[in-house]
């Protein structure tokens, strides 16, 4: 099976967050003697796309409304990730440092869209299924399947994954001439609340719709993405598949960004060793438990209620425990946090940034991580926590709830109801009560790293899918 992955990110080639850890991990899983994976993204200004060899493979000029844009399809030529990997050069729209949050956003991934299609098109095999991810890349079941251009392509099965609903790709019926022509009857297919609108058009228009949890999909249907009406619609064609991990990136024991590595062994001395680095370098005492946060800084996170989280913590607990945040986003709480340092000097630090780096460093030295989420989708984080020894500290919701559970109920960690700050208080409570009992938190520990969160199973599951797609597409 020929089986293309089409998305915004993909580690270690350009990540924002957990798509790129999926993008970058799952087709790796799904690669075999039959299965031939390819991975598609546009071509950012990276340091991956500078330090590795690409031959070309294809150029074009697509055509976005009016404009012409030169593009050219980038092969990599090592295969070292596992996967082919192909990126879309748009050099006016993507030559750029950064992913997303350019004001031609909406221009420029309507364009990686359209070009990719334009070089499947013109390829001399056709795939067997094309595996959408996230709003970026919504439109692609739409143009396949209505643009007389690409009538070559209307049959081939498409599946898209929703990693985040909350970001829709919404634009005005102004910018309907960028899309190549098609007949007008279908132009309910692309509408939602009056716009056009990229994850709507790609839950009505692919053959199935995954979500990344199951409890997710069980969210959407009734929680205020706006979309909730459209998830009940299709309902027959939805199911939520858990994600997994990359347990060779993501392994305590050989984890090149690690100083000292551990196993299920002898993961005491080796957490605490790694502690006691990474706390000389944040100025913090490596015998008080350490309480990390890494992600992204946006409300959705939950990470507003981080300042607030700090500050009646250290007060509560004032020298018993430690916090660290990595993380970068809404700059009014990179701001707050950043204030607090001064008032919490010693206990209390934050690095504002994108770390890889650092971050398996805080996984494998932290205590306990706070993943206080209003909406997880999945979230990756419980899971590279679990394996690093580290106890999860989350909010039951989606991705979170299907794989923490409290250890009060026999589980691998630490559970709390409400995105708020004395729910989170309250299982720092719990944390540091826990902490006091070294038996105890070292069996619940081991409960987590011995748990499988691989994707050697879920991607059989996806496979499965492709095959159901496929079979029925071919019954119709
Ligand atoms: C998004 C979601 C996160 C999920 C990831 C990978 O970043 O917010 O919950 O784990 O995608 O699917």
């Amino acid at each position: 099976m020929e089986i293309f992955h089409i998305g915004a990110e993909c580690y270690p080639v350009a990540k924002v967050g957990g798509l790129a850890d999926v993008i970058g991990s799952l087709p790796k899983y799904q690669s075999s003697e039959e299965n031939k994976v390819r991975v598609v993204i546009p071509c950012y200004q990276t340091a991956f796309r500078s330090e590795n060899d690409f031959e070309c493979v294809h150029w074009g000029k697509l055509k976005l409304g009016n404009f012409n844009f030169p593009f050219s399809v980038l092969k990599e030529t090592s295969n070292k990730l596992g996967f082919e990997l192909y990126l879309i050069e748009i050099p006016e729209l993507f030559d750029r440092p950064n992913i997303y949050n350019y004001r031609d956003d909406i221009e420029r991934f309507l364009s990686f869209q359209i070009a990719t299609l334009d070089w499947i098109l013109g390829r001399s095999s056709i795939p067997d299924i094309i595996h959408c991810h996230d709003h970026h890349t919504g439109l692609i079941p739409f143009m396949k399947k209505y643009c007389p251009k690409y009538d070559k392509l209307k049959n081939i099965p498409t599946l898209i994954t929703i990693h985040n609903g909350l970001y829709q790709g919404i634009f005005t019926f102004n910018k309907l001439y960028y899309l190549p022509e098609f007949n007008l009857i279908n132009i309910k297919e692309l509408e939602w609340g009056n716009c056009i609108n990229s994850l709507a058009t790609a839950i009505k228009c692919a053959d199935e719709v995954t979500t990344v949890s199951p409890s997710y999909l069980n969210e959407i249907n009734h929680s205020d993405n706006g979309l909730e009406t459209l998830f009940q619609r299709v309902r027959h064609k939805s199911r939520g598949i858990l994600n997994g991990i990359d347990v060779d990136v993501w392994n305590p024991n050989s984890d090149p960004m690690v100083e000292i590595h551990y196993s299920i062994e002898n993961f005491v001395e080796g957490k605490q060793r790694n502690k006691e680095q990474l706390c000389a370098l944040f100025n913090m005492n490596p015998t008080k438990p350490l309480f990390s946060f890494i992600g992204r800084l946006y409300n959705e996170k939950g990470a507003d209620l981080l300042p607030k989280v700090v500050t009646s913590a250290l007060t509560t607990f004032e020298n018993e425990i430690n916090i660290l945040i990595l993380g970068y986003g809404d700059v009014e709480i990179e701001n707050q946090l950043t204030q607090l340092l001064s008032v919490y000097n010693g206990k209390y630090n934050v690095y504002i940034g994108y770390n890889e780096e650092l971050a398996h460093k805080v996984y494998a030295s932290s205590d306990f991580i706070l993943i206080p989420s209003r909406t997880e989708p999945c979230g990756l984080n419980q899971m590279y926590a679990l394996r690093y020894g580290t106890i999860p500290i989350v909010r039951r919701t989606g991705g979170l709830k299907d794989t923490i559970i409290d250890y009060e109920d026999n589980g691998n960690g630490i559970c709390h109801d409400e995105a708020s700050v004395e729910d989170v208080c309250d299982s720092i409570q719990r944390a540091v009560d826990l902490f006091k009992n070294k038996e105890n938190i070292k069996q619940i520990r081991i409960k987590g790293m011995s748990e499988d969160h691989s994707w050697k199973n879920v991607s059989q599951e996806y496979l499965e899918l492709y095959n159901l797609i496929i079979a029925k597409k071919y019954e119709s």
